[in-house]
């Protein structure tokens, strides 16, 4: 066999187990063996670079291969839009299509919006109830969705009023800003990789083979278009259609205005230019349509696009600033992630002092080295991030910057496992790990031990009170009335939340382990099938898969994380602790609808005690505070309700929900309609 066919041989094998692995969540050979293989293959490569193929499997690794999504083929094709890139390009844009119409370019009346980064969604109603749902994919073939889209709080199931025919909307999925934050955050404490940008993760949150895992993000949806109404459209302008599609139900950009004459237009884009950090979505560009429809169906389209629309493109905004300093910081499973230290600059609307680096390949990468000025922007308009270092000439540049090969906060080594980009402190008493650790056990998702924040946290183990998360159980009143800050009655309050934590279900333990790939659904799923933690340890590999929801990657570090000494040793100390280890039998069947919400009631609700409301919520997965935040997810009004609650649901922009809407909360995770 010739090197040629060995590669070949190689590729087609390794594309087979990515098959059996991605679209099917079936691995054929362990996880070592693969890597081997891959391996192999990268060095032939390495050896005969006129071997490397673009789509070979060395450059598309980890990607799914095939997706087990229905195809859907589009009754009319999804276009695209065409870009300009400056106001010149947009006026000759606005005066041509006036010149087609043979208009004064003064005179033509346009509706400017946001061009939303998310993913362009196509929803079909039939007699007035979603049927379908469906991704672009390649403007004619998109994939069905419509299980997962059904999540999505704001997408009506029912067209009020629309009893027959077919409607077909268009618009955008996406993460708001706070809410992409707010995921990565949570991704961070589960130690699964952030995603980089929302639309990135609004794409990943739709994709899901589980539409519970869709459901636990807080994904919305943007209308644009209303392609068909039963055949025919009764209307002769978009604005009018966009109203019509509000009155339904569907958000609507609230940015969006009518300007009459291509200079008033224009004017209103640099709005968005300016504005366009204000706005609670990302958007990456402003689109213009001309709003007359007969208007619109006398300029056509061409191929790819309309010729009716444009997007005018917005670049992300760039800053120069000094890089300070280079340093590393160790996460809850001992990821080592690197960040630069900036000297302070405004970037999209905020100061940045900080911009994480990624990992040890991304810094080699870029080359930047403390002392040289970066140029720093925003990705996806939220994460700053150094693009690159201005070498400014005739100066002299700071030495390469290295990884440490220790840990910033214990010393231990740091090391890099196989083929990954990341490292890892791989000491398990390293501080700055059970730092985290202890923060995430005591996490509203997981424990949810009220009073035990941050600086709590650090403050335990700077007294040497805590180590590991078994430890907090022995904590008395005594160990902590002396501490600073405490006093009798808050010692002793935080005693209590702790004691209290122990009839926790084993579901809420499973997501405060910190067991990597596990977050409240995949624990959720584990504990209602195991019940006790006996079962669960002693599970086999096989037994684990067979869960539902849990694929091989979770069932694998599951097994393994019950076959260290280290977390044997912990659980049997939280056993003899007197935690409950046992998932109580009424959650079994109900589905996790309020996966990782917090539902506030307030006022009563009919049918429901106070505690009876609080137990159905945390039933489904969701938690019942006593305040409202801005990441409440809704408040459910009751009658009576507190003035205060209500008045900061209103000044947050929470949604606020009848108390006859409670069921369908509880059994769909969304509601209908809210208050005003
Ligand atoms: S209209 C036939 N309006 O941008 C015209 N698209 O680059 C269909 N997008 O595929 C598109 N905001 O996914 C339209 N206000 C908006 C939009 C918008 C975002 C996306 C959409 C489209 C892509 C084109």
């Amino acid at each position: 066999m010739n090197v040629a066919e060995h590669a070949a041989r190689l590729r087609a094998e390794i594309e087979r187990h990515n098959v059996a692995y991605f679209a099917h969540d079936a691995p054929t050979i362990p996880d070592a063996d693969y890597d081997a293989l891959v391996a192999e293959l990268r060095e032939l490569e390495r050896l005969h670079p006129e071997l490397r193929t673009e789509d070979s499997v060395t450059q598309t690794v980890g990607a799914p291969v095939a997706t087990t999504f229905r195809e859907v083929r589009h009754a009319e094709p999804m276009l695209s839009l065409d870009n300009v890139f400056d106001v010149e390009e947009l006026r000759a844009w606005g005066e041509r299509a006036a010149k087609g119409l043979e208009l004064d370019p003064a005179t033509l009346v346009f509706a400017v919006e946001p061009k939303i980064d998310g993913l362009a969604l196509s929803i079909l109603y039939v007699g007035g109830s979603l049927v379908q749902a469906a991704t672009r994919g390649d403007g004619r073939v998109g994939e069905d969705v419509t299980e997962n889209v059904r999540t999505i709080r704001n997408v009506p199931a029912e067209l009020p009023g629309v009893a027959r025919g077919r409607v077909e909307v268009r618009g955008e999925v996406f993460l708001a800003k706070q809410d992409f934050l707010d995921l990565n955050a949570r991704q961070r404490q589960l130690g699964e990789k952030e995603f980089a940008n929302p639309r990135n993760a609004a794409a990943g949150s739709l994709r899901q083979k589980d539409p519970s895992v869709t459901a636990s993000r807080a994904l919305s949806f943007l209308v644009y278009q209303l392609v068909e109404v039963d055949g025919a459209s009764p209307f002769t302008s978009y604005v009018d259609t966009i109203a019509q599609l509000a009155e339904w139900g569907f958000l609507t950009a609230a940015e969006t205005t009518v300007e009459v004459g291509v200079e008033a237009m224009i004017t209103r884009t640099d709005w968005f230019e300016e504005h366009r950090h204000e706005l609670r979505y990302q958007i990456d560009g402003v689109v213009i349509k001309i709003d007359d429809l007969a208007q619109r169906g006398r300029l056509g389209f061409t191929s790819r696009a309309p010729r009716w629309a444009i997007a005018r493109k917005l670049p992300p905004e760039e800053r120069t600033t000094r890089l300070l300093a280079i340093e590393v910081s160790i996460g809850r499973t001992g990821r080592a992630t690197p960040y630069a230290v900036l000297e302070p600059v405004v970037v999209a609307g905020s100061t940045v002092s900080m911009a994480t680096l990624h990992n040890q390949d991304q810094v080699a990468l870029k080359d930047v080295r403390p002392g040289d000025l970066v140029i720093v922007r925003k990705a996806g308009d939220v994460i700053p991030e150094v693009v690159s270092a201005v070498v400014e000439p005739g100066t002299r540049r700071g030495a390469k910057w290295k990884f440490p090969s220790k840990c910033p906060d214990c010393g231990g080594p740091l090391e890099r496992v196989g083929e990954e980009s990341d490292t890892y402190c791989v000491n398990p008493a390293c501080p700055a790990q059970q730092l985290q650790q202890v923060i995430h056990f005591a996490s509203r998702e997981a424990l949810d031990i009220e009073g035990l924040g941050e600086q709590r946290v650090a403050q335990l183990l700077g007294e040497r009170l805590v180590a590991d998360v078994a430890d907090l159980f022995a904590l008395s009143v005594e160990d902590l009335s002396s501490l600073e800050g405490f006093g009798e009655l808050s010692a002793k309050s935080l005693v209590d939340a702790i004691q209290g934590a122990k009839s926790m279900p084993l579901s809420r333990l499973l997501v405060g382990l910190g067991i990597r790939h596990v977050g409240p659904v995949a624990a959720r799923a584990l504990a209602s099938a195991f019940r006790t933690y006996g079962a669960l340890e002693g599970a086999s590999l096989e037994e684990l898969e067979a869960v539902e929801g849990v694929g091989p990657v979770i069932a694998r570090s599951v097994y393994h994380y019950f076959h260290e000494d280290e977390s044997r040793e912990r659980m049997a100390r939280l056993a003899a602790a007197g935690l409950s280890l046992e998932e109580p039998s009424s959650t079994a069947g109900v589905e996790p609808t309020l996966a990782g919400r917090a539902v506030v009631v307030t006022g009563v609700v009919e049918g429901f005690s106070r505690d009876e409301a609080e137990a159905a919520i945390v039933e489904r997965g969701g938690t019942s505070p006593g305040s409202v935040s801005k990441k409440t997810y809704c408040v459910v009004v009751g009658e009576a309700p507190g003035a205060a609650k209500v008045s900061r649901a209103r000044d947050l922009g929470v949604p606020m929900v009848a108390a006859e809407q409670f069921g369908t909360l509880l059994e769909t995770g969304s509601w209908n309609a809210t208050l005003a």
